[in-house]
C-alpha cells in the first residue's frame, strides 16, 4: 500500500500512462523551464549592473549591432525551444493514447450529479473502480447530465465525459494500491464532492471481486436485517438497486455490495454504521443539493436499516 502522499498526486505515477507523462514531458518541461528562468534573470541582472557603466561611456556605435544579434539569438533559442517541447508533446500524447490491446479491460464510468456509475458488462457498482495491476483498463466514459472529467490522479491524465460523447480513458495501474480520483470539471454545487477510489489489486484477488460483485445479496440472516430489509424497501427502493430482492431504484447507486465498498456518497465518507445513519438522516447537511432527500426514520427502524445494509457484502 502506499502512502498517502503518494497515492493522492500527480507527481508520484502509479500507473503507465502518468509515468511517461511525468518522465518524458513534465521532467524536462519543468528543467528547461528552471533553466530559462535562472538564464533570464542573470542576463536581467547582468544588463542592470551594466547599464550604469554604458550610461557614463559615449555613445557606441557598435552597440546597436550587439543587441540586434542579441535579440535575434534568444528568439531563435525560444523557438527551438518550444518546438523540442511540441515534438514531446506530440510523441507522448501518442504514447498515451494509443489504441488499447485486445486483452483490455473495459469499465463503463458514467457520471452523474454528484457520484460514479461503474459497470463491469452486467455488474454494477459505485464510486470504486477496482482494476488488476499491469493490465491495460479502458475506461469508457459516459455522463447522465452535465460535463464531468475523470481524474485518476496518480494513474493518468484526466478526460471530460460529455453527454452524448463517447471519451475513453486508458490507465494500467503498476503497483497495487489504493489511489483516489476526482471529478475535475466544475459540474454543479457538489463538485468537489464528487470522487473516486481506484482499488488497483493482483489479477488473482480482481477476478475474486469481480465474481462476488455478479453475487445477488445474500437474504436477510436475522430478524434485526430482515426489519431493516423492509425498511429499505419501502423507504429507499424506489431510487436503490440491491439485485435478489424487488428494489430496483435507478436513480441512486447500486447498493447489492455496498458493505464491500470503503467510502459513502462519493467518497464524502468512510463506510461506517455512524457515517451510515447520519447520511440516510440528514444528506442535506452532509451534501448540500444532493438529490438523496432526508429520510426521518424512527431510532429503531434506522438502527435496522443500517445493520441490514451492512449484510450487503
Ligand atoms: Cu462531476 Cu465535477
Amino acid at each position: 500500500m502506499s502512502p498517502w502522499w503518494q497515492a493522492h498526486s500527480a507527481l508520484h505515477p502509479n500507473g503507465a500512462q502518468l509515468s511517461l507523462i511525468i518522465d518524458r514531458l513534465w521532467s524536462p518541461m519543468f528543467a528547461a523551464a528552471a533553466a530559462i528562468f535562472a538564464l533570464v534573470a542573470g542576463a536581467l541582472g547582468w544588463a542592470l549592473l551594466r547599464r550604469r557603466a554604458a550610461a557614463e561611456a559615449p555613445d557606441d556605435p557598435g552597440r546597436e549591432r550587439g543587441m540586434r544579434w542579441t535579440v535575434s539569438l534568444a528568439t531563435a533559442c525560444t523557438v527551438a525551444v518550444l518546438l523540442v517541447l511540441l515534438g514531446l508533446d506530440i510523441s507522448v500524447s501518442r504514447a498515451t493514447t494509443a489504441a488499447p490491446g485486445r486483452d483490455a479491460l473495459r469499465v463503463v464510468v458514467t457520471g452523474h450529479q454528484w457520484w460514479w456509475e461503474i459497470r463491469y458488462g452486467g455488474v454494477v457498482t459505485a464510486n470504486e473502480i477496482h482494476v488488476p495491476v499491469g493490465r491495460t483498463v479502458v475506461l469508457e466514459l459516459r455522463s447522465n447530465d452535465v460535463i464531468h472529467s475523470v481524474w485518476p490522479i496518480s494513474l493518468s491524465p484526466k478526460l471530460d465525459e460529455i453527454p452524448g460523447k463517447n471519451n475513453s480513458l486508458s490507465l494500467r495501474a503498476e503497483r497495487p494500491g489504493v489511489f483516489r480520483g476526482q471529478c475535475a470539471e466544475y459540474c454543479g454545487h457538489q463538485h468537489a464532492k464528487m470522487a473516486f477510489l481506484v482499488v488497483a489489486e493482483a489479477p488473482g484477488s480482481f477476478e475474486r471481486w469481480l465474481q462476488g460483485q455478479r453475487e445477488l445479496a445474500a437474504p436477510p440472516a436475522d430478524d434485526l436485517a430482515r426489519h431493516g430489509q423492509q425498511v429499505f424497501l419501502s423507504s429507499c427502493a424506489a431510487c436503490h438497486t440491491v439485485a435478489g430482492t424487488p428494489a430496483s431504484g435507478r436513480a441512486g447507486p447500486d447498493l447489492t455490495h455496498l458493505a464491500g465498498r470503503a467510502t459513502i456518497a462519493a467518497g464524502t465518507l468512510a463506510n461506517t454504521r455512524g457515517n451510515l445513519a447520519g447520511w440516510i438522516l440528514d444528506p442535506q447537511t452532509i451534501k448540500p443539493g444532493a438529490y438523496m432527500p432526508p429520510i426521518p426514520l424512527a431510532p429503531a427502524d434506522l438502527h435496522a436499516v443500517v445493520a441490514y445494509l451492512e449484510t450487503l457484502r
